[in-house]
């Protein structure tokens, strides 16, 4: 008689196991290691290496950028980015362009920095 959960079980034991069965195992376990290295690089490519903080990129920008772009525009200066003809029209420029005022400024900020305000900029007026 079956036990219920016999179709999840083995259905041979030990001992009618033939016995090149273990050569075999062995012989894919590189494959396999192979396989899970593959897999765990796609996650690690394809993942950003570094999640936005949207909050400290809000903070540095604030804190850096706005008084400027706001005495040319008034309000809180976001018409900088939202004017007809603004200059920055793809991701790649919004970052150019956070790059290059980080530069003039001086401000030496880190890689991460520079993310978070890209994609605090992105995500709150830019929508690319
Ligand atoms: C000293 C004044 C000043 C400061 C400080 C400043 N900016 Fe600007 N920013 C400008 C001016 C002027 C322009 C417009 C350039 C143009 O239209 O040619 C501009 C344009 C931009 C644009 C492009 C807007 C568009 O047209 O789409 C972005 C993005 C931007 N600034 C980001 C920043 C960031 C990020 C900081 C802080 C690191 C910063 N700015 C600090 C003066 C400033």
């Amino acid at each position: 008689m079956l036990a219920p959960a016999a179709w999840c079980e083995r259905q041979t034991t030990a001992h009618d196991r033939p016995l090149d069965t273990a050569p075999r195992l062995y012989g894919m376990a590189p494959r396999v290691l192979l396989a899970l290295l593959g897999a765990a690089w796609l996650l690690i490519a394809s993942a950003p290496l570094h999640a936005a903080d949207l909050r400290h990129g809000k903070n540095l920008h604030n804190k850096h950028c706005i008084a400027c772009h706001k005495s040319m525009f008034g309000g809180d200066g976001s018409k900088m980015y939202t004017r007809p003809d603004r200059r920055v029209n793809t991701l790649s420029e919004l970052e150019a362009q956070v790059r290059r005022c980080d530069a003039n400024l001086g401000l030496r900020w880190f890689e991460d920095d520079v993310d978070d305000v890209v994609h605090y900029l992105n995500q709150t007026y830019y929508h690319f």
